[in-house]
């Protein structure tokens, strides 16, 4: 029985295959992000490391390029860079929808969802939605994610409530129990729940209001997070999404309470970019360093951009650890090293001293490049990708502010007001030793960049014209210097 079943999932993996080819082609199709071969797509969800293989769960409209219907694509990997999509693995049915949430790989069969001692069961935790009630149920899989069976028992967790969403499930072994952290997204609050068998669950604790309130609180995730070069220390890091951003905590968890150290009281981001939502994380990984992925889209105008027949991508996975800055716990993201597999032939662009700008001889819009820049105390100035036709992506650095930002006000964005409303984000920065360093990754239509050592990021959409490919340096007062550059074209996952 297994045998066929996987006989036909690889049927079907490989009809998915065939199809990308003709596929990944398209107009701003990215070639080294994840985005489903067809239709809609948000969140990251049950992000599951089993075997060697990482599964990636998302939110899917299986039936067209809009938001609706939702239920789990999936897609599996073995580097989180080249990807097979998979059979839809949860649908919607009966009028319940599947949102977001985890999935864990329930080692001891504390489920019972396994009745051989040899299978693992792989368990999703997630949101069933209806108008009326959001509550929280369970499918498991006994075939490593090829097939899924709903419990019979649910829903597992079910308050009552409307809104009452996105559980994000791991294993906490100090207690030899597994704890849910779920949204109350009107009260801009995380519940965390324990369970020992993942059926019943019983209240722990609740975090928040805090921090950042403007928007409800969606996609919790409770994680232990390594301390940069304190082998064995680790923090524990709480993300929400909320309005199209997302903010984290730094903090310690014993088992009951999630307690945010004193010191951080401002708002902590992981991106500041226009788009970057609902991050969450491969728990399990085998160095125990947390992995995120987020979705790539703004909620504003995440059903209008002008991609067919895919809509939205995954970011980069991004590696976690948190270091001490001053008084203050921050995030440090390092997107995996699996991507140095993808650079072509190192392109040299030698240091150079810009003081109006320079047009460089690199051309194209899929591109890794690593650079310092020695900014000018009166200079406003950086990078500008996708130039031509007067339009233009900007990176840049306001030395007088002591601000890194993106500006995309001079890009294509006749396709809707919402977008062209959202051009600029800004981040606090200080040189270090006079330098900035940036490391930028251009994937036709998704621009990640990451500088002050992975402790500020910024992730942006931009749909640039056919010979929009140019890429130039910039200042718009003094001298700026450039110098280290490091430039690889990239070759597509896909193909
Ligand atoms: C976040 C979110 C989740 C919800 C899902 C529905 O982007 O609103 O809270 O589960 O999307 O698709």
């Amino acid at each position: 029985m297994y045998k066929s079943i996987l006989i036909l999932s690889l049927f079907f993996a490989g009809k998915i295959a065939a199809q990308q080819q003709a596929l990944y082609k398209e107009t701003y199709r990215p070639q080294y992000h994840f985005s489903p071969s067809k239709n809609w797509m948000n969140d990251p969800n049950g992000l599951v490391f089993k075997n060697g293989t990482y599964h990636l769960f998302f939110q899917h409209n299986p039936f067209g390029n809009v938001w609706g219907h939702m239920s789990w694509g999936h897609a599996i990997s073995k580097d989180l860079i080249h990807w097979t999509e998979l059979p839809l693995a949860l649908a919607e049915e009966n009028g319940i929808m599947i949102f977001s949430g985890s999935a864990v790989l329930d080692k001891a069969n504390t489920s019972h969802f396994s009745n051989s001692k040899d299978k693992q069961p792989l368990v999703a935790i997630y949101t069933a939605h209806t108008d009326t009630l959001q509550a929280q149920s369970l499918a498991f899989s006994n075939d490593d994610g090829l097939t899924w069976k709903k419990f019979e028992g649910n829903p597992v967790l079910d308050l009552n409530k409307k809104d009452f969403r996105d559980p994000n499930v791991f294993w906490y072994q100090a207690k030899r129990q597994w704890v849910m952290a779920v949204s109350q997204p009107l009260e801009h609050q995380i519940s965390f729940y324990a369970s020992n068998n993942l059926k019943q669950w019983k209240l722990l604790s609740n975090f928040g209001p805090s921090g950042d309130l403007s928007g409800v609180w969606e996609c919790p995730d409770l994680m232990q997070v390594p301390i940069e070069g304190q082998p064995g220390k680790t923090k524990w890091v709480l993300f929400t999404s909320q309005n199209s951003t997302m903010q984290y905590f730094v903090g310690e968890f014993d088992g009951t309470n999630f307690l945010v150290d004193k010191a951080n009281s401002t708002i902590h981001k992981q991106d500041y970019g226009t788009d970057y939502y609902a991050a969450v994380t491969y728990h399990n990984t085998t160095d125990k360093q947390p992995i995120s992925i987020g979705w790539v889209n703004n909620w504003e105008y995440a059903n209008t951009i002008p991609t067919a027949p895919w809509k939205s991508a995954m970011s980069l996975p991004r590696k976690l650890s948190v270091k001490k800055i001053g008084h203050d716990w921050v995030l440090v993201q390092q997107p995996v090293l699996a991507l140095e597999n993808l650079r072509l032939i190192k392109e040299n662009i030698s240091n150079t001293t810009v003081s109006k700008e320079l047009i460089l001889a690199q051309k194209g819009n899929s591109f890794e490049m690593e650079l310092n820049m020695i900014p000018s105390k009166n200079a406003i100035g950086g990078i500008k990708l996708a130039v031509g036709n007067g339009h233009y992506f900007e990176i840049g650095y306001d030395a007088a502010r002591e601000i890194i930002f993106i500006d995309r006000a001079k890009t294509n964005q006749s396709f809707n007001a919402k977008y062209a409303s959202i051009n600029r984000k800004e981040a606090s920065l200080k040189t270090k030793q006079g330098k900035i360093k940036l490391h930028i990754y251009f994937d036709e239509s998704i621009i990640e960049i990451y500088t002050a050592d992975g402790t500020v990021v910024f992730t942006a959409q931009v749909f640039p014209g056919k010979s929009e490919t140019g890429l130039e340096f910039y200042s718009n007062g003094s001298a700026i210097q450039f110098e280290n550059i490091h430039y690889w074209k990239m070759k597509s996952s896909w193909f």
